[in-house]
């Protein structure tokens, strides 16, 4: 018992003899007034705190040190005048924002015998602070203009089409938008493969998340895999010093078009099939996975499932890509599409010219007989080109492009009214056969072979209509 007590007792000395010390370590800054606000004792972080020294301080009160500017308002006055406890944040005469904090002590009586106060430097604090709150305006104007190019960029398509193959592909997207399996997209250049993954993404739950369209074939090969998975710091000379996020995971949270996904190399395909399947992805000179939640919709023009089968393309990541296939046939095999096409881009364009254009009935049917071999893509441009060039406001057939009135490219009646007989455009496209595989083989066996007839008949046409055939 006797030894404790001396502990007790030693550390209470220690304590009166230390007692700067002490208190200069739990504290930037602090000071005793006594009840009437008169400065008893500060520590030595006073004087650099408030740039006043101590011996001055001491014969004074926080009045009038407040009174001559060395902090405003006085904390002690405060806890004074409150009877209580008071914590602020106080500006010094030399700049710093410090948080102070006074705590009355109270005799018997509950008369306020002294105050203590204390304080910490916040200035850094508040600097921290200040940013952290104009980076979170920053990053809120940021989403806001986000959000608005995600509007524009994928804003609501028009899906124009009355033919029965249409209207079986947007009862299938109907039907699978929000089942969240992987979509293969198939067709030629220009059918409508990039606007109907858009499509799938509107209608999806993930609409409100970003729809990230990369093309594969557009992105060199050497590059592909850094956009595609990102890189860490110092993974590659030329590099970004800070690494990049990848393209997909900047599709987090929404839909992934990997459009003409036949062009990824074998050697990357691997690793994409590894990330869809786990879900997750290594940047590029990284160790650590990052987890990617996305839709994936693939694309292509290409006959892949035939890649598949030649080794061309890996069979497993096909698989994984074919959960549901949809096969946009060319405008050609759908031709109730076309005109509808032309009335909604002839309007679409007439609109935002602010003109009002309209097709003449044989240019009409031009329109409507060609081909398209570009598809939906190669009816908007011309519309467009023609609309803005023609000068009347009834456009003839003379404004057409040469490719949509040539008559080779066109079928129907507006044929009808040039041909001399039938058996003259026979005979003419006979000629234009001979002479294209007679360019293309040079001999008569050629052309038999191309136009499968018999030689001797193949000589007989070169002759009729070329001169001198080679044998
Ligand atoms: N059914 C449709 N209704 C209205 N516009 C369409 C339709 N299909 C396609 N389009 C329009 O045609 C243009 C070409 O379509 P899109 O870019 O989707 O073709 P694509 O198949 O992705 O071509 P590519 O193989 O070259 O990538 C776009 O401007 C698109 O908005
Ligand atoms: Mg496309």
């Amino acid at each position: 018992m006797r030894k404790e007590g001396d502990v007790v007792r030693n550390f209470e000395r220690e304590l009166k003899a230390n007692f700067n010390e002490i208190l200069g370590v739990l504290s930037d800054e602090s000071l005793i007034s006594d009840g009437k606000g008169a400065v008893l004792w500060v520590n030595p972080g006073f004087e650099q705190v408030y740039g006043i020294r101590s011996e001055e301080a001491l014969g004074m009160t926080v009045y009038e040190l407040e009174a001559k500017g060395y902090f405003k308002p006085s904390i002690i006055a405060k806890a004074l005048e409150r009877r209580e406890k008071v914590t602020m944040v106080q500006k010094t005469n030399r700049g710093s924002d410090i948080l102070v904090t006074a705590t009355p002590v109270y005799d018997e009586q509950r008369n306020i015998k002294m105050v203590v106060s204390y304080s910490h430097d916040i200035t850094e604090l508040k600097a921290i602070q200040r940013k952290y709150s104009n980076l979170q305006n920053q990053v809120e104007k940021y989403m806001t203009e986000l959000h608005e190019l995600r509007k524009g960029s994928c804003g609501e398509q028009d899906v124009i089409g009355q033919s029965l193959q249409m209207e079986k592909i947007i009862a299938t997207i109907n039907r699978i938008a929000d089942l969240d399996a992987n979509v293969l997209l198939l067709g030629e250049s220009g059918v409508g493969k990039t606007m109907l993954a858009k499509v799938i993404h509107q209608k999806s739950q993930r609409a409100s998340g970003p729809f990230i369209d990369i093309n594969c074939a557009a992105i060199p090969e050497n590059l592909l895999e850094s956009e595609l998975f990102g890189y860490e710091k110092g993974s590659f000379t030329g590099a970004n010093v800070h690494g990049k996020v990848g393209l997909m995971e900047l599709a987090d949270g929404g839909t992934l078009l990997l459009d003409e996904i036949s062009e990824i190399p074998l050697a990357l395909q691997a690793k994409l099939l590894k990330a869809i399947q786990e879900k997750t992805l290594t940047r590029v000179g990284g160790t650590k996975p990052v987890k990617v939640d996305f839709r994936l919709i693939a694309a292509t023009n290409r006959r892949l499932e035939e890649d598949a089968e030649t080794g061309k393309f890996r069979k497993d990541l096909y698989y994984r890509l074919n959960v549901v296939n949809i096969k946009i046939p060319p405008l050609c095999e759908r031709r109730e599409d076309i005109l509808p096409l032309v009335d909604y881009y002839t309007e679409l364009f007439n609109t935002k010219y602010g003109l009002h254009k309209a097709w003449s009935p044989e240019a009409m049917e031009y329109l409507t007989n060609y081909s398209w071999p570009g598809n939906i893509r190669e009816l908007a441009n011309v519309i467009e080109r023609v609309i803005v060039i023609s000068g009347d406001s009834m456009i003839g057939a003379g404004d057409l492009p040469e490719e949509i009135t040539n008559r080779r490219q066109s079928a129907g009646s507006s044929m009808l009214e040039e041909i001399e007989s039938l058996s003259h455009a026979v005979e003419n496209l006979e000629r234009e056969l001979i002479q294209q595989a007679y360019e293309k083989h040079r001999t008569t066996t050629g052309v038999a072979k191309a136009l499968k007839i018999s030689q001797p008949t193949a000589f007989r046409k070169v002759s009729k209509y070329i001169k001198k055939p080679k044998e």
